[in-house]
C-alpha cells in the first residue's frame, strides 16, 4: 500500500538525507521514477500538481501509484503538490493520497494558519501527511531590493509559531529557491535554513529543486531539508526525448516508440537526483 510520507521524512531528517519527490504527469513518468527507486533502493514520493489531478483524475493516479508501491514493496507515498483548494484536498484524501500540501502562503500568516489547521483536522483523521508553506517560493526579480526579497523568505520566528499553531507534519519555508530553471545560480539563504532547522524539528521541504547546483543541494540537505521537489527538469527530460524521436522521424505514430526513451530519460534523471539527495539505499 501507499504509505504516509511522515515517517519516511522524519527518518530522512534524522538521517540527514532527503527523499526526492517527483511531479509526474503520465503513467510513463510515474513508471520511470519508480524504476529509479527500484534500481537505487530509495524511498520515493510521487507527486501530482492540481493541474495533473484535473487532467487525469485522482483515482487513476492513486491506482497507478498503488501498483508502484505494491509491486516494488518500497516505501512510496503519493502527494498532492501546491493545492489551494480545501475541497480538492478532501477529494484526493478520499481517493487515497497519503500526503497533501495546503499552499496558503499567498495569504497573511493568520489565514495560512487557519487553512493549514483545517486541513490538519481532516488529514490526521485519515493518517495523511500535511505540508504547508511559509514565505513565498517564486522567481526573484533582478532589481528587487534586499528588504523586499527578505519579505518573501520565511521568518524563523514565524516558522516556530506556525508549527506550534498548526502541528503540521512537514514545512516548506521559502529560503530563496524558485520554481523552474534558474537564470544564474540560485540565491539560497543557507543561514536561514540553518536557523529554521535549529528551531523546527519537523522535516523541511526544498521546493524549486530543478536547476539547483549539486553542492547547494547537498548543503541544504545537510542543514535539514528532508524532501526535495523536482518538476521542471523531469518534464524537460521526458519531453526532449519525445522531440528527438519526432525530429528524427516525423511520421512516427507508435506511442511506445517515443515513450520508451522518454521513460528511460526520466529514470536516469531521477536516479541522479536520488544520489544527490543521499536517499540511495534508504528504502
Ligand atoms: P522545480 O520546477 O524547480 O523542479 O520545482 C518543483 C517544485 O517545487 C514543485 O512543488
Ligand atoms: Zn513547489
Ligand atoms: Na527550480
Amino acid at each position: 500500500p501507499l504509505l504516509s510520507s511522515t515517517r519516511m521524512l522524519q527518518q530522512a531528517r534524522s538521517g540527514k538525507y532527503a527523499v526526492a519527490a517527483f511531479n509526474v504527469h503520465t503513467l510513463e513518468m510515474l513508471q520511470g521514477v519508480t524504476e529509479a527507486a527500484i534500481e537505487t533502493q530509495s524511498p520515493l514520493i510521487l507527486q501530482s500538481t492540481v493541474g495533473t489531478v484535473n487532467h487525469l483524475g485522482p483515482e487513476y493516479i492513486v491506482a497507478a501509484a498503488t501498483v508502484a508501491a505494491n509491486q516494488t514493496g518500497l516505501p512510496i507515498a503519493l502527494h498532492l503538490d501546491h493545492c489551494t483548494d480545501f475541497n480538492l484536498i478532501v477529494r484526493c484524501i478520499r481517493a487515497g493520497y497519503t500526503s497533501v500540501m495546503i499552499d496558503a502562503s499567498m495569504h497573511p500568516f493568520e489565514e495560512n494558519v487557519r487553512q493549514t489547521a483545517k486541513v490538519m483536522e481532516v488529514a490526521e483523521a485519515a493518517g495523511v501527511n500535511v505540508e504547508a508553506e511559509l514565505g513565498k517560493v517564486g522567481g526573484v526579480e533582478d532589481d528587487i531590493i534586499v528588504d523586499e526579497l527578505d519579505a518573501l523568505l520565511a521568518d524563523p520566528d514565524e516558522c516556530v509559531k506556525f508549527m506550534d499553531l498548526t502541528g503540521v507534519h512537514t514545512l516548506a519555508p521559502a529560503i530563496g529557491t524558485a520554481h523552474g530553471i534558474y537564470k544564474g545560480t540560485p540565491n539560497i539563504d543557507f543561514a536561514r535554513i540553518a536557523s529554521i532547522a535549529e528551531r523546527v524539528a519537523a522535516p523541511l521541504v526544498l521546493h524549486g529543486g530543478s536547476g539547483i547546483p549539486a553542492e547547494q543541494v547537498k548543503l541544504a540537505v545537510s542543514l535539514g531539508m528532508a524532501k526535495m521537489n523536482i518538476a521542471t527538469e523531469l518534464r524537460i527530460a521526458f519531453s526532449d526525448e519525445i522531440k528527438a524521436v519526432f525530429a528524427n522521424k516525423p511520421s512516427e505514430n507508435d506511442p511506445r516508440t517515443y515513450m520508451v526513451p522518454a521513460k528511460q530519460a526520466v529514470k536516469q534523471l531521477a536516479m541522479d537526483k536520488m544520489q544527490l539527495c543521499g536517499c540511495v539505499g534508504k528504502a
